[in-house]
């Protein structure tokens, strides 16, 4: 269950990375060009928005089961673990920056629909969808993902 588990969460992470580097790209684009705000900007937006909630729920599964994440915490304790950089970028860090940045991502869009003007529209996705994916990419276990 774990190593399939851990794929998927692996496999998931590019197309998360990809799909909302898009839609970053496009809401910035939209917000530049001043473009009207068409329906495939919004199927694009809530596609990033379906593949981070999907990966947000198969990392809340990976971090039960994994050994790196909520064991870790059990078996050696808070204070070993918050003392190890690596452990604690799996079992705290990680985790913590992917939940903010989700709940950014789901903010930006929902504020979205609320907004008349396509402006409007684009500049509150730009700002959500960029911020969320910073803080998704300042703590994605780079070295360990490649590796
Ligand atoms: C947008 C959300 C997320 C992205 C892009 C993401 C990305 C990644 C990546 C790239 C890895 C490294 C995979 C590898 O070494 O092959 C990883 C590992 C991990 N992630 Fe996430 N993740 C996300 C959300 C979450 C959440 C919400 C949790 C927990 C609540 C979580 C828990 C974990 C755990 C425990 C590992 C280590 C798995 C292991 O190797 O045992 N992730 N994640």
């Amino acid at each position: 269950m774990y190593q399939p588990l851990q794929t998927i969460h692996s496999i998931l992470a590019y197309i998360v990375v990809f799909i909302v580097l898009i839609a970053v790209l496009n809401a910035i684009a939209g917000t530049v060009t001043k473009r009207p705000f068409l329906p495939k900007d919004k199927k694009l937006a809530l596609y990033a928005l379906i593949a981070v909630h999907i990966q947000f729920l198969v990392g809340i599964i990976t971090y039960v089961i994994s050994p790196l994440a909520l064991k870790n915490i059990q078996n050696s304790g808070m204070g070993t673990v918050m003392k190890d950089s690596l452990s604690r970028l799996y079992a705290i860090e990680h985790p913590l920056m992917m939940l903010i940045g989700v709940i950014l991502i789901t903010i930006g869009y929902s504020s979205h629909k609320n907004k008349e003007l396509p402006g409007k529209k684009f500049k509150t996705l730009m700002i959500y969808y960029l911020i969320g994916f910073i803080l998704i990419l300042s703590r994605i276990p780079w070295a360990q993902w490649f590796s």
